[in-house]
């Protein structure tokens, strides 16, 4: 195991999104001699609301600008890169931002961790992996070979690659981290789970892709956060772990686990239209992670995380609300 790296002041990309988000909370609890400035852009997937009571300091601004970068990443110890365009859906309607925030923005970041010395933790997706068939007994692992499918995926493959060339010519300090599907508080409504919630709960009928079989493999926010702290303090440099929680499910059987949840009739939703390129199955074998750095779960009982989320749901209508009306009425446009 690689010496505990002990940093007292990090930069925390993407700080006021879905993960990053989850990750502040972790640290302002778990680590509170941390200094944590979060540097976030607020597009429409970022909240500072999401840090109050936290302590961090935000910095909005964007991860592509490099002057600001000069100003703000010099005397910390590590930057946790979480920002991104982060939506499938999003980046088929318009791959642009993607590429300019999730290659463009990463590129930006290695270059000023070389310039300054500074360690870099950046947070990736099993996406890069490509899909897996159903009936398929492997689980993606560290050695799986890219394959992304998406433009999101393509863009978050492509800035891991540039995180591992950073490493391996310039010796920049990195470790990656490539998860699967995060739930829990603070996810924006566009996404599978908090979207059905909140559809049910204003009265909207939830909405399945396709037949509804594809495989997710869920983790809880919080385990993410736990498995990102332990590879950037005790992660080998320049090296790639996976996190996964052993949780595959496939979209109906969650789909089901809402509805029941809410007291809702288990078909009391539309099939529509499916995702193009839609990945079949996503599957994690985290063995590297727990054996190395001695990580597990917490969150093992899926059911339990799902009925604090849709509680958490309920009980924040305010915090979802204004974002509503706007993102159901982008997926009519797009017919799901
Ligand atoms: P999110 O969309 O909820 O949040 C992204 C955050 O990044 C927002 O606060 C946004 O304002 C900020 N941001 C976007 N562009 C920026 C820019 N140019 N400069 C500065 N800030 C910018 O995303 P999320 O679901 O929390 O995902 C966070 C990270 O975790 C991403 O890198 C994503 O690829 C990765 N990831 C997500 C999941 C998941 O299930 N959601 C799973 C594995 C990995
Ligand atoms: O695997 C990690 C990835 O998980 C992250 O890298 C991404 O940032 C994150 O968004 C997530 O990607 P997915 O595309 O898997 O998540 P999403 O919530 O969009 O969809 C989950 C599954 O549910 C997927 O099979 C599509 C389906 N779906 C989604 C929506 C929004 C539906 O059936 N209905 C819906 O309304």
């Amino acid at each position: 195991m690689a010496k505990t790296f002990e940093p007292k002041s990090i930069i925390v990309t993407g700080g006021c999104g879905f993960i990053g988000s989850n990750f502040v909370h972790f640290v302002a609890r778990e680590h509170p001699e941390v200094k944590v400035t979060v540097l976030d852009k607020l597009t429409y997937a970022g909240n500072p609301a999401n840090i109050e009571g936290t302590g961090a300091e935000l910095v909005v601004g964007d991860i592509c600008d490099a002057s600001l970068l000069d100003k703000l990443v010099p005397g910390h110890d590590a930057i946790v890169h979480f920002a991104a365009e982060s939506h499938n859906d999003n980046s088929i309607a318009d791959p642009s931002p993607f590429v300019q925030t999730n290659v463009r923005g990463t590129y930006e970041l290695l270059e000023v961790c070389r310039r300054y010395g500074v360690r870099m933790h950046h947070v990736s997706t099993d996406e890069v992996y490509g899909d897996l068939a159903l009936d398929d007994p492997a689980r993606f692992t560290e050695e799986t070979p890219y394959h992304p499918s998406s433009p999101y995926s393509s863009t978050k493959a492509s800035s891991d690659l540039l995180v591992r060339a950073w490493y391996r010519t310039f010796g920049v300090p990195v470790t990656i981290s490539n998860c699967s599907n995060n739930y829990g508080p603070y996810q924006h409504i566009e996404k599978f789970i908090p979207r059905q919630i909140t559809n049910v709960l204003w009265g909207i009928r939830p909405k399945l892709y396709g037949d509804g079989k594809n495989v997710r493999d869920w983790i809880h926010t919080e385990d993410h956060s736990s498995a990102v702290w332990a590879i950037l303090t005790r992660g080998r440099l320049g090296e790639t772990y996976l996190v996964g929680a052993d949780g595959e499910r496939d979209n109906i059987t969650v789909m089901r686990d809402i509805l029941r949840g809410m007291n809702q009739p288990e078909d009391a939703f539309d099939w529509v239209r499916d995702r193009p390129g839609h990945d079949r199955r996503y599957a994690i074998d985290p063995t590297k992670l727990r054996r190395e750095l001695g990580w597990a779960p917490r969150h093992t009982d899926f059911a339990e995380g799902l009925a604090q989320t849709i509680q958490w749901y309920r009980d924040n209508e305010d915090w979802w609300k204004p974002a509503k009306r706007a993102t159901e009425e982008k997926y009519a446009a797009q017919g799901q």
